[in-house]
């Protein structure tokens, strides 16, 4: 795998045109796209399929969180994008998780689109001690992040997303085949916008990050290409 093999690129937008011309204008300087929520509702399956188009494989980042049987569904629907990422969140539960390992199994088994990583989201990193202990969760993100981690990957997950600070208790408890997928990740020269904890794409991958998920960096810079391009540099 390449350095710039490692990026999934966010495009945070509504507009399917824009993104569409950025992920044409990247394809070869990124892994990949990430399509989160906000594409996704204005914009549904067919929105993604006009991404997607630049042949960039897609991290399809709708964090499903539901009963069992309807994740599995909502990844099985997802199957048809052929996206190479997918994912819930850990605290829906193991039943959960495995319903949705279940479902991206079937994708390999029938020899269609290729079995997707199936992810966990564990603590959203907007949540502090204090929102975690509001919902019972206990006080300690790190405790939890790692308690849902190893419960994902019991789960049938392959991997988690975390923020760059987790990045080692996580590799510690769950070893080396699992993948760590990381936002909040800042290039020195870059804004770091509303980030507070932010790492470099280097230190990510030192640190033991699969992936890096990486938006304004490059989607606001002045020439995106050049910026990705940069930062692939950076992390060789
Ligand atoms: O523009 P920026 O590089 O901050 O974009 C990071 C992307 O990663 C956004 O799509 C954001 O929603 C997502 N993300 C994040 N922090 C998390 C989880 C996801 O920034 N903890």
């Amino acid at each position: 795998m390449t350095p710039a093999d490692r990026i999934f690129v966010a495009l945070d937008t509504t507009d399917a045109a824009e993104a569409a011309r950025l992920a044409g204008a990247l394809a070869g300087a990124v892994g990949g796209v990430k399509l989160g929520k906000e594409f996704f509702t204005a914009n549904g399956p067919i929105g993604v399929g006009r991404v997607t188009a630049s042949g960039l494989p897609l991290f399809l980042d709708l964090k499903f969180h539901d009963i069992p049987n309807t994740v599995a569904g909502a990844i099985r629907s997802s199957l048809a994008l052929k996206p190479m990422i997918v994912n819930v969140h850990a605290s829906g539960g193991p039943a959960m998780m495995r319903a949705a390992a279940d479902a991206v199994a079937e994708a390999g088994a029938e020899g269609g689109a290729d079995r997707p990583i199936l992810l966990a989201v564990t603590v959203l990193t907007s949540m502090g001690p204090d929102d975690l202990a509001a919902v019972g969760m206990g006080d300690d993100p790190e405790a939890q992040v790692v308690r849902l981690a190893r419960l994902a990957q019991q789960s049938g997950c392959d991997g988690v997303v975390c923020s760059p600070r987790e990045i080692a208790a996580v590799r510690d408890a769950c070893g080396t085949g699992f993948k760590l997928v990381v936002p909040g990740i800042r290039p020195e020269w870059a804004a770091k916008g509303d980030q507070k904890r932010v790492t470099t794409p280097k230190q990510a991958i030192d640190a033991g990050a699969d992936y890096l998920v990486i938006g304004r960096p490059i989607t606001q810079a002045d020439d995106p290409l050049d910026a990705a391009r940069r930062i692939a540099a950076e992390m060789a």
